[in-house]
Protein backbone atom coordinates (compact mmCIF):
# COMPACT_ATOMS: atom_id res chain seq x y z
CA UNK A 1 0.00 0.00 0.00
CA UNK A 2 0.90 3.21 -0.67
CA UNK A 3 0.97 6.41 1.90
CA UNK A 4 0.82 9.99 0.11
CA UNK A 5 2.09 12.46 2.34
CA UNK A 6 2.16 15.97 2.03
CA UNK A 7 4.80 18.20 3.40
CA UNK A 8 4.08 22.11 4.69
CA UNK A 9 6.96 24.15 4.27
CA UNK A 10 7.26 28.48 4.50
CA UNK A 11 10.33 29.22 2.94
CA UNK A 12 13.53 27.46 0.69
CA UNK A 13 12.71 24.12 1.58
CA UNK A 14 15.62 22.82 0.97
CA UNK A 15 14.56 19.71 3.61
CA UNK A 16 11.26 19.65 1.59
CA UNK A 17 13.11 18.72 -1.61
CA UNK A 18 15.72 17.00 0.05
CA UNK A 19 13.15 14.56 1.24
CA UNK A 20 11.09 14.51 -1.90
CA UNK A 21 13.89 12.84 -3.32
CA UNK A 22 14.82 10.52 -0.54
CA UNK A 23 11.29 8.73 -1.54
CA UNK A 24 11.50 8.64 -5.52
CA UNK A 25 13.31 5.69 -4.59
CA UNK A 26 10.92 4.34 -2.14
CA UNK A 27 7.92 2.57 -3.78
CA UNK A 28 5.36 2.64 -0.45
CA UNK A 29 5.86 6.51 -0.21
CA UNK A 30 4.46 9.20 -2.45
CA UNK A 31 5.10 12.51 -2.15
CA UNK A 32 1.97 13.81 -3.65
CA UNK A 33 2.00 17.89 -2.29
CA UNK A 34 3.87 20.39 -0.99
CA UNK A 35 2.11 23.35 0.22
CA UNK A 36 2.74 26.66 2.14
CA UNK A 37 1.62 29.86 3.12
CA UNK A 38 3.87 32.01 1.07
CA UNK A 39 3.86 32.83 -2.17
CA UNK A 40 7.34 34.06 -2.58
CA UNK A 41 8.59 30.50 -0.85
CA UNK A 42 11.34 28.69 -2.97
CA UNK A 43 9.77 25.82 -2.35
CA UNK A 44 7.01 26.18 -4.75
CA UNK A 45 9.80 26.73 -7.14
CA UNK A 46 11.38 23.40 -5.95
CA UNK A 47 8.26 21.74 -6.07
CA UNK A 48 7.86 22.71 -9.73
CA UNK A 49 11.32 21.20 -10.41
CA UNK A 50 10.45 17.94 -8.98
CA UNK A 51 7.09 17.67 -10.95
CA UNK A 52 5.45 17.41 -7.53
CA UNK A 53 1.37 19.54 -7.26
CA UNK A 54 2.39 22.22 -4.97
CA UNK A 55 -0.27 24.39 -3.57
CA UNK A 56 -0.48 28.07 -2.13
CA UNK A 57 -2.84 29.35 0.58
CA UNK A 58 -3.49 32.47 1.98
CA UNK A 59 -3.58 33.36 6.02
CA UNK A 60 -7.39 33.50 5.81
CA UNK A 61 -7.59 30.19 4.39
CA UNK A 62 -4.72 28.65 6.78
CA UNK A 63 -6.39 30.09 10.02
CA UNK A 64 -9.74 28.46 8.95
CA UNK A 65 -8.21 25.12 7.87
CA UNK A 66 -11.29 23.74 6.32
CA UNK A 67 -10.21 24.45 2.17
CA UNK A 68 -6.86 23.17 3.25
CA UNK A 69 -7.91 20.16 4.97
CA UNK A 70 -10.09 19.30 1.97
CA UNK A 71 -7.08 19.55 -0.16
CA UNK A 72 -5.23 16.87 1.74
CA UNK A 73 -8.21 14.70 1.45
CA UNK A 74 -8.74 15.75 -2.29
CA UNK A 75 -4.95 13.95 -2.53
CA UNK A 76 -5.75 10.96 0.23
CA UNK A 77 -2.92 12.56 2.19
CA UNK A 78 -2.06 9.95 4.89
CA UNK A 79 0.78 11.53 6.57
CA UNK A 80 2.04 15.46 6.90
CA UNK A 81 5.45 17.11 7.32
CA UNK A 82 6.07 20.08 8.38
CA UNK A 83 9.62 21.24 7.11
CA UNK A 84 9.77 24.64 8.18
CA UNK A 85 6.39 25.94 8.30
CA UNK A 86 5.54 28.77 10.00
CA UNK A 87 2.10 28.94 10.59
CA UNK A 88 -0.11 27.73 13.08
CA UNK A 89 -1.99 24.58 12.31
CA UNK A 90 -5.37 24.95 12.42
CA UNK A 91 -7.44 22.39 15.07
CA UNK A 92 -9.28 20.97 12.53
CA UNK A 93 -6.62 19.73 10.84
CA UNK A 94 -4.88 18.50 13.52
CA UNK A 95 -7.60 16.58 14.15
CA UNK A 96 -7.95 14.97 11.08
CA UNK A 97 -4.02 13.91 11.31
CA UNK A 98 -3.75 12.48 15.20
CA UNK A 99 -0.21 10.95 15.38
CA UNK A 100 -0.10 11.18 11.37
CA UNK A 101 1.37 15.13 11.35
CA UNK A 102 5.17 15.65 12.58
CA UNK A 103 7.75 18.82 12.70
CA UNK A 104 11.10 19.33 12.68
CA UNK A 105 12.65 21.97 14.83
CA UNK A 106 16.35 22.75 14.83
CA UNK A 107 17.44 22.70 18.41
CA UNK A 108 16.90 19.99 21.00
CA UNK A 109 13.72 20.87 22.57
CA UNK A 110 12.92 22.00 24.89
CA UNK A 111 15.68 24.19 24.86
CA UNK A 112 15.44 27.19 22.09
CA UNK A 113 11.99 26.54 21.49
CA UNK A 114 8.21 27.97 21.32
CA UNK A 115 6.25 30.62 19.63
CA UNK A 116 8.96 33.15 17.52
CA UNK A 117 11.91 30.49 17.91
CA UNK A 118 12.45 29.95 14.22
CA UNK A 119 15.53 29.83 11.75
CA UNK A 120 18.35 32.18 12.84
CA UNK A 121 17.20 32.99 16.01
CA UNK A 122 17.56 29.50 17.25
CA UNK A 123 20.70 29.11 16.22
CA UNK A 124 20.96 32.67 17.89
CA UNK A 125 20.00 31.87 21.38
CA UNK A 126 21.70 28.58 21.44
CA UNK A 127 25.36 30.67 21.42
CA UNK A 128 23.86 33.41 23.36
CA UNK A 129 23.26 30.69 26.14
CA UNK A 130 26.49 29.58 25.50
CA UNK A 131 25.60 25.76 25.14
CA UNK A 132 28.16 22.83 24.55
CA UNK A 133 25.75 21.17 21.85
CA UNK A 134 22.65 22.34 19.72
CA UNK A 135 20.58 19.63 17.41
CA UNK A 136 17.39 18.52 15.90
CA UNK A 137 13.89 17.54 17.41
CA UNK A 138 11.68 15.69 15.55
CA UNK A 139 8.08 16.08 17.13
CA UNK A 140 4.45 15.38 16.61
CA UNK A 141 2.82 18.39 16.04
CA UNK A 142 0.36 19.68 18.67
CA UNK A 143 -1.97 23.17 19.63
CA UNK A 144 1.53 24.53 21.52
CA UNK A 145 4.40 25.25 19.35
CA UNK A 146 7.01 22.89 19.74
CA UNK A 147 5.68 20.91 22.32
CA UNK A 148 4.30 17.90 20.43
CA UNK A 149 5.98 14.49 21.99
CA UNK A 150 9.30 14.13 21.01
CA UNK A 151 9.81 11.28 18.63
CA UNK A 152 13.73 11.64 18.27
CA UNK A 153 16.28 13.91 18.73
CA UNK A 154 20.02 14.00 17.23
CA UNK A 155 23.12 16.45 18.38
CA UNK A 156 25.86 18.60 17.04
CA UNK A 157 28.49 20.19 18.78
CA UNK A 158 28.39 23.38 19.15
CA UNK A 159 32.06 25.21 18.24
CA UNK A 160 33.68 28.31 20.41
CA UNK A 161 33.87 29.96 16.99
CA UNK A 162 30.50 29.85 15.68
CA UNK A 163 28.36 31.98 13.92
CA UNK A 164 24.47 31.48 13.54
CA UNK A 165 25.72 30.24 9.78
CA UNK A 166 27.43 27.94 10.79
CA UNK A 167 25.68 26.60 13.10
CA UNK A 168 22.88 26.46 10.70
CA UNK A 169 25.14 24.55 8.49
CA UNK A 170 26.10 21.65 10.81
CA UNK A 171 22.29 21.53 12.15
CA UNK A 172 20.88 21.42 8.50
CA UNK A 173 23.13 18.56 7.95
CA UNK A 174 21.53 16.21 10.60
CA UNK A 175 18.07 17.50 9.45
CA UNK A 176 19.10 15.81 5.72
CA UNK A 177 20.62 12.68 7.18
CA UNK A 178 17.61 11.89 9.64
CA UNK A 179 14.52 13.72 8.86
CA UNK A 180 13.55 11.28 5.81
CA UNK A 181 15.12 8.25 7.73
CA UNK A 182 12.46 9.07 10.77
CA UNK A 183 9.60 9.52 8.29
CA UNK A 184 10.30 6.12 6.75
CA UNK A 185 10.04 4.52 9.91
CA UNK A 186 7.02 6.05 11.25
CA UNK A 187 5.30 5.18 7.92
CA UNK A 188 6.42 1.68 8.16
CA UNK A 189 5.85 0.94 11.67
C1 LIG B 1 14.97 24.02 9.20
O1 LIG B 1 16.10 24.32 9.93
C2 LIG B 1 13.91 23.44 10.08
O2 LIG B 1 14.41 22.74 11.17
C3 LIG B 1 13.21 24.66 10.56
O3 LIG B 1 13.21 25.55 9.48
C4 LIG B 1 14.32 25.27 8.65
C5 LIG B 1 13.81 25.11 7.25
O4 LIG B 1 14.85 25.07 6.31
N1 LIG B 1 11.94 24.33 11.13
P1 LIG B 1 14.52 24.71 4.79
O5 LIG B 1 13.40 25.64 4.34
O6 LIG B 1 14.12 23.29 4.74
O7 LIG B 1 15.78 24.98 4.04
Amino acid sequence: MITNVAILASGNGSNAENIARYFMSIPTVKISLIMTNNQKAFVLQRARNLGIPCAYFSKEFWQDGTVVLNLLQSYNIGFVVLAGFLARIPDIILKAYPQRMINIHPSLLPLHGGKGMYGDRVHEDVLRCGDKESGITIHYTSEVYDAGQIIAQYRCEVKTDDTPDTLATRVHALEYEYYPKVIERLLSS
